[in-house]
């Protein structure tokens, strides 16, 4: 487990604002491919910035929507194949002031599905979780990019997906995922995937799943996951990560308990995630070989690496 040393700041009357945002958990195949993630995560922390000072919700949803909308991360258009060649996406936000969540599974008509999961969380008393053609029904009514579901391939992604035909373990696939606090000491998280390469039609991960792939509280604070989809909904690492902010715990200890209680019980999962506190600390951590991800806030210089050790 590789994580930071921040320690637990003493509680602030005004939290100073932090954004984090990961792009996936994995095995950066080589140095262009490590180039190409920490563009995209780079670009991904300077949208989200942007949008910090209108809130955590703002700030994480601008994050996400990027690096949905990049080809090169498994999130939106150019994510990875289904079994049967077809990408389905899932998706998961939370807001900490009212532990609403919303979540998509299998959207097949949109490179935005953070779109339809932040509108979901604004639906009913504790948020919605919708599936399939009930999620791509919401894409013109809530005004998100509408496209075919052909349109969510890309080459490159065919060309992985060939290349995989004959094989037969599942391998894992990034996510990309944001959690943010503002000045407000409001928490936010978003998640966006398109889940493992060669999973089976109609399997949704732990993206969608609140507690598993993202949880957000005020009082605590807010973590998104990246790995294995499975592993984390067996456990609820994100809900366990932060509620483990509860005890004496600093960040950094948080987060990796919570990796090394995954890792324990599923020794091929490598996983990462990324945790900020409502005091204003934070973690990112992972037992995959490389996770790209950076933080940003401001006055604090925008710091995006693909090892956290
Ligand atoms: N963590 C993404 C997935 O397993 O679907």
């Amino acid at each position: 487990v590789s994580s930071t040393r921040a320690a637990r700041k003493p509680r602030r009357a005004a939290p100073i604002p932090l954004l984090l945002v990961h792009g996936g958990a994995g095995a950066l195949a080589s140095d262009r491919d490590r180039r190409i993630h920490t563009r995209a995560v780079r670009e991904a922390l300077q949208h989200g910035l942007e949008r910090l000072e209108s809130g955590a919700a703002a700030a994480v949803l601008a994050a996400v929507s990027y690096m949905e909308s990049e080809t090169v991360l498994n999130a939106g258009r150019g994510a990875t194949l289904d079994v049967s060649g077809r990408v389905t996406l899932d998706a998961g936000f939370m807001d900490g002031r009212t532990l609403r969540f919303g979540s998509v599974g299998c959207v097949t008509r949109t490179p935005n599905p953070i779109i339809l999961a932040h509108a979901l969380s604004r639906d009913g008393t504790y948020g919605r979780f919708l599936v399939g053609a009930s999620a791509d029904a919401l894409v013109e009514r809530v005004g998100a990019p509408l496209c075919s579901p052909e349109d969510l391939i890309t080459h490159r992604a065919l060309e992985v997906w060939r290349g995989r035909r004959n094989k037969e373990r599942l391998v894992s696939a990034d996510t990309v995922g944001a959690v943010a606090l503002d000045a407000e000491g409001q928490v936010a998280a978003a998640v966006s995937t398109g889940g493992l390469s060669r999973k089976p039609a109609g399997r949704v991960g732990d993206s969608a799943v609140v507690g598993a792939g993202f949880w957000s509280e005020n009082r605590l604070g807010a973590c998104v996951t990246t790995g294995i989809g499975e592993a984390m909904l067996r456990e609820g690492t994100a809900r366990r990560c932060v509620k483990l902010l509860a005890g004496d715990l600093s960040p950094a200890d948080a987060a990796q308990t919570a990796l090394e209680e995954l890792s324990d019980r599923h020794k091929r999962a490598p996983a990462g995630l990324i945790l900020v506190t409502s005091d204003g600390a934070f973690a990112i951590a992972h037992t995959s070989p490389a996770m790209t991800a950076g933080l940003a806030g401001p006055g604090r210089r925008v710091t995006v690496r693909s090892r956290w050790a």
